[in-house]
């Protein structure tokens, strides 16, 4: 733990905290500690310094922090054990993929402020503005078969949808696999990109994008009327770095049930949440095109669909319109 983490996390436990607690518990000096508090200060973090109570955490900024984000979070079992921030990148995914090629371990997840070249699904391009959303991607390892892929992103969905009802306290509906909905518009979306090798997956890089504070003016044009942000929902300003750290943890959470086998758990809080089965859908796979009704998720998270000709179709992946 970092020094910054330290001092935040006990900030944020306690009202206050002594120069000398934070001295002692992180074993070094008390001018050590107050170099930091001066530093902190500098990057938007309000710290009241008072001779006989000590320090208190009175206002944090809104850019996204490395340290303060570990400093909020639970421990972890995978996801979020090492976070970067940056603070502008192409896209996020291509960094992780770098680093997953490097060899790093499973759970590291890389922020960026902002997005030169988002990407999202079927080459489509991610208008990420400036401290506007979370823009974030995960390395994950897991011990899959590659048709289980889409394990993954529907883990992520559920927990997705989780951690933004518990902040604005609205029905969040999943489109299968990969968007997030309210009220029928767009609030995020999710790119799973996968290395695979016979035996199964290598590596996934999960890219989450996450409309949090856009204004109707900052969604690109050919979007309004089918997306959203949380903003925009709330009809106020929502704090970003409490709700990345809240997604963090149940991300974690749903991916160590996946690990563990409980998929078929995970799939009925998914179905529960979805506006895709029991709709006739229409997908687009590349040149193809199937129609049918979405009966329900398969074990390895495939949607299933009847066709009209009565065949069951298992589709794990592409591009799904939900017919009204
Ligand atoms: C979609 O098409 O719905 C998926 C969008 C995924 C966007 C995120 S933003 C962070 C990560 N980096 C990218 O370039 N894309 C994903």
């Amino acid at each position: 733990m970092t020094l910054d983490t330290l001092i935040l996390k006990s900030l944020r436990e306690s009202e206050t905290v002594s120069g000398s607690d934070l001295a002692e518990q992180a074993g070094v000096s008390r001018a050590a500690i107050w170099a930091r508090i001066k530093a902190l200060r500098l990057v938007g973090y309000e710290i009241d310094a008072n001779p006989h109570q000590g320090y208190r955490l009175t206002a944090a900024p809104d850019g996204l922090h490395a340290d303060d984000l570990l400093a909020r979070l639970k421990p972890v079992k995978t996801i979020g054990r090492e976070i970067r921030v940056f603070n502008k990148t192409a896209s996020t995914n291509d960094i992780v993929e770098k680093i997953a090629r490097d060899g790093a371990p499973e759970g590291v997840v890389v922020f960026a402020e902002t997005q030169t070249r988002g990407r999202g699904r079927m080459g489509r391009r991610w208008v990420s503005p400036a401290k506007k959303g979370l823009w974030f991607s995960i390395l994950l390892r897991p011990n899959l078969r590659t048709e289980s892929a889409t394990q993954i992103t529907v883990s992520t969905a559920t927990a997705l949808a989780r951690a933004i009802s518990s902040v604005i306290d609205r029905k969040v509906e999943i489109k299968w696999p990969n968007d997030l909905l309210i009220d029928g518009k767009k609030i995020a979306g999710i790119l799973t990109e996968m290395s695979a090798e016979l035996d199964g997956i290598k590596y996934l890089v999960v890219g989450i994008g996450v409309d949090v504070n856009l204004s109707a003016s900052e969604l690109p044009p050919e979007l309004l009327g089918i997306a959203t942000s949380l903003r925009m929902v709330a009809g106020k300003k929502i704090d970003r770095p409490a709700l990345a750290a809240r997604m963090l943890e149940e991300l974690d959470h749903d991916y160590s049930r996946i690990v563990a086998g409980q998929f078929r758990e995970l799939a009925e809080e998914w179905e529960n949440q979805c506006v895709t089965l029991g709709k006739n859908v229409s997908i687009s796979i590349g040149d193809q095109r199937i129609s049918g009704r979405a009966e329900s998720l398969d074990v390895d998270g495939s949607l299933m669909v009847r066709t009209s000709h009565g065949r069951l179709e298992r589709i794990i992946g592409g591009d799904v319109v939900v017919e009204k």
